[in-house]
């Protein structure tokens, strides 16, 4: 894979405080990212203006606040989003067909009155954080998490979203259920000897694309690296990038 193709699979999560310390990540790290992800830390302490600054500059924003509400209240908070002009946003897969299929609707309803491209809409199926023993004894889900994710994926797919969030270990799964254009983004990816922290379903940036995942989502292995640009580096190294 030359490296322009890997730069676009990657997307840095930019877990920070300050709009200050993103943009600074996001300075250095733009010629080996194609997208920025904006998670609830980020967002809940500066606000919309963070997601909008970015945007404006031309940064490929991945918004990951997990929508997961009643129907009407997502599909208002996804048209919400639509216009704060980022590339893609994510919702909880459990929240249902209904909570789904309104997310999609109204902001692609939103995105056409504001003549921009809607925004694409992955669901979240099980976090990469959740282990089989959690998965059955404490969320009280029964059978393996395999068999929830792809389902979850199916019903996306159902609903009109473009992909889903999922471990690496379940993206040849989705791949197959699901088909070749389906968006299989994938956090819990951990580069050769890089810490777990609290993920538990890790594969490594080789074993992700492998698997059939379209994004690797990677924080701290990036970030809280001592040089965070040799460490995007090396994860586009080990995703197989040729020069
Ligand atoms: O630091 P690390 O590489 O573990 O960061 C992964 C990022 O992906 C975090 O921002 C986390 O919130 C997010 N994420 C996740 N699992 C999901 C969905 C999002 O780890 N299922």
């Amino acid at each position: 894979m030359n490296i322009d193709e890997a730069r676009k699979k990657l997307i840095v999560a930019l877990d920070v405080d300050s709009t200050e310390q993103a943009l600074d990540l996001v300075e250095r790290l733009k010629p080996w990212a194609g997208m920025f992800k904006i998670g609830m830390r980020l967002f809940y302490s500066q606000g919309p203006a963070a997601v909008e600054g970015l945007c404006r500059r031309g940064v490929k924003v991945f918004l990951d606040l997990k929508l997961h509400d009643i129907p009407n209240t997502v599909s208002q908070a996804a048209r919400v989003l639509a216009r704060l002009g980022v590339a893609m946003f994510n919702v909880h897969a459990a929240g249902g067909r209904a909570m789904m299929r309104a997310a999609v609707e109204s902001c692609r309803k939103e995105s056409a009155v504001l003549g921009i491209p809607r925004p694409l809409v992955i669901a979240v199926t099980v976090l990469t954080s959740i282990d089989q023993p959690a998965f059955n004894r404490e969320l009280g889900l029964s059978g393996p998490i395999l068999d929830r994710v792809v389902a979850w994926a199916l019903l996306a797919k159902e609903c009109g979203l473009d992909g889903v969030v999922a471990s690496a270990q379940e993206a040849a799964a989705i791949r197959q259920s699901c088909g070749p254009d389906f968006l299989i983004v994938t956090p819990g990816i951990r580069p050769t000897g890089a810490a777990c922290g609290d993920q538990k379903r890790i594969v490594t940036p080789a074993g992700a694309l492998a698997a059939g995942a379209s994004h690797l989502v990677v924080g701290r292995p990036i970030i809280a690296a001592p040089d965070p640009v040799e460490a995007a580096r090396a994860v586009l190294d080990e995703m197989g990038a040729s020069v």
